[in-house]
């Protein structure tokens, strides 16, 4: 894998030359692009002896003539020529013009034209990395869907203990290496997930809902769009951000959530329903708040549609995948859930145990296969098993295109 390695001006920036080793050894070819901070910590000869490459160092490098020209366009063959850009040390400064996209030399400018997966490693005296600042500019960042390598705990060059340390090169070039391996393995599909829970509103101030989080649905979004699949995400109400790469549709009741997936279904492939649907609405509900009484008061309300089974009906040869939230009997359940509203699949969770489903970041599933077969999943958390959803979505795609095209 061709790798640009961005080296920031921090005392940090000698592990660098060990992280040129570390990276080669695997297999990578690195091109080295430094900062002019990052010189006064080291020289480019360095880099250069070690990747018999020329060090990247200024925006205009030459003077005059066509080498202008050249060396002015040069960020972007670099951007086009990588597929991963890892900064290390990323300083506060660099994390600041990252995030606010100034792009005032080389590697900011690279990093402004680069497509690829980025991978930053911070490091910085503790008093920086914990700056408010600082942690705005790594939120911007992360949310970009950079991987952040976080710093170690240590003594640092100013003589103090704290965080901020560049952790070892070979973690590091571990993390490229996680990165390089990830599947692709949904590229060309296109996938409408659903997410959160849907508010059903009683008057202009209340409402029904439930506990959902949004959480299982939004990381199978992530995963699917890191695994090549184009990712449509009709959310629910949720205060969790948006995914990377991921196109967000905010709903609030069911009603505007079967609009927004059956707006999409036409361009979807595969429909995977993790929202936890309101089952009852309001058909009518008052302009003016609900006065408080001394009496009982009793609600009217109706069945919401349910978008699952219905897609079920529609969904064409797409693939479809159906969540249960069961408090007790969950396979059987969940196979009857499965039945009934034609899913191909249907994952199931026990939604009644503390730090499980509902609203907590682990989950422990059972994936019901078409033949009925439930293959159990975590406790983990919910991005592995998002991913391990996915592994199920890709496999029975797989074996469906491979019924369906004889060799
Ligand atoms: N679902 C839906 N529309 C609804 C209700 C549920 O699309 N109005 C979907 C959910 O997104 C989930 C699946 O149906 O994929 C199962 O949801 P769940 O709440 O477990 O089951 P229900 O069918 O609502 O049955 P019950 O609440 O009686 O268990």
């Amino acid at each position: 894998m061709r790798v640009v390695l961005g080296v920031g001006g921090g005392i940090a920036a000698y592990k660098s030359a060990e992280l040129v080793r570390a990276l080669q050894q695997r297999g990578h070819d690195v091109q080295v692009v430094m900062t002019r901070a990052a010189r006064e910590f080291i020289q480019p000869l360095t880099f250069a002896a070690l990747t018999g490459r020329k060090v990247i160092t200024d925006l205009f490098s030459q003077s005059g003539g066509e080498d202008t020209l050249s060396s002015a366009v040069e960020h972007i063959a670099v951007a086009h020529e990588n597929e991963v850009l890892v900064v290390a040390p990323a300083t506060a400064d660099l994390l600041a013009r990252f995030s606010h996209g100034l792009a005032d030399d080389f590697l900011t400018t690279l990093y402004l034209a680069f497509e690829g997966k980025v991978v930053l490693a911070p490091a910085m005296n503790s008093a920086m990395w914990e700056h408010a600042a600082t942690k705005t500019n790594l939120g911007i960042l992360q949310q970009r869907g950079h991987v952040i390598i976080e710093p170690e705990e240590g003594w640092l060059a100013c003589g103090t203990l704290g965080a901020g340390r560049l952790p070892d090169p070979v973690r590091i070039a571990e993390q490229v290496d996680s990165i390089t391996r990830r599947k692709r393995d949904l590229t060309g599909e296109s996938i409408l997930i659903t997410a959160g829970p849907t508010q059903e509103a009683l008057d202009p101030v209340r409402y029904i809902s439930n506990r959902s989080s949004g959480k299982m649905g939004y990381a199978i979004a992530h995963a699917a769009a890191e695994r090549g699949a184009r990712v449509v995400l009709v959310s629910g109400p949720v205060s969790i951000p948006a995914p990377h790469n991921v196109e967000v549709i905010h709903v609030r009741t069911a009603q505007e959530m079967r609009k927004a997936v059956f707006d999409h279904l036409e361009e979807t492939s595969i429909i995977i329903k993790s929202a936890a649907v309101a089952d009852y609405y309001m058909a009518n509900v008052p302009q003016q708040k609900l006065k408080k009484t001394a009496t009982r008061l009793s609600l009217e309300l109706d069945p919401t549609p349910d978008i699952l089974a219905e897609a079920g009906q529609r969904k064409g040869d797409r693939l479809l995948i159906g969540f249960a939230a069961e408090t007790e009997n969950l396979v059987e359940e969940a196979r009857r859930k499965m039945i009934s509203k034609h899913c191909d699949m249907l994952v199931a969770n026990l939604v009644n145990r503390d730090g499980l489903g509902f609203d907590a970041d682990q989950n422990e599933v059972d994936i019901i296969l078409p033949s009925g077969q439930a293959v159990h999943a975590g406790p983990a958390d919910k991005k592995d098993i998002a991913e391990r959803i996915l592994d199920q979505v890709a496999t029975l795609r797989l074996h469906l295109r491979a019924v369906e095209k004889p060799a």
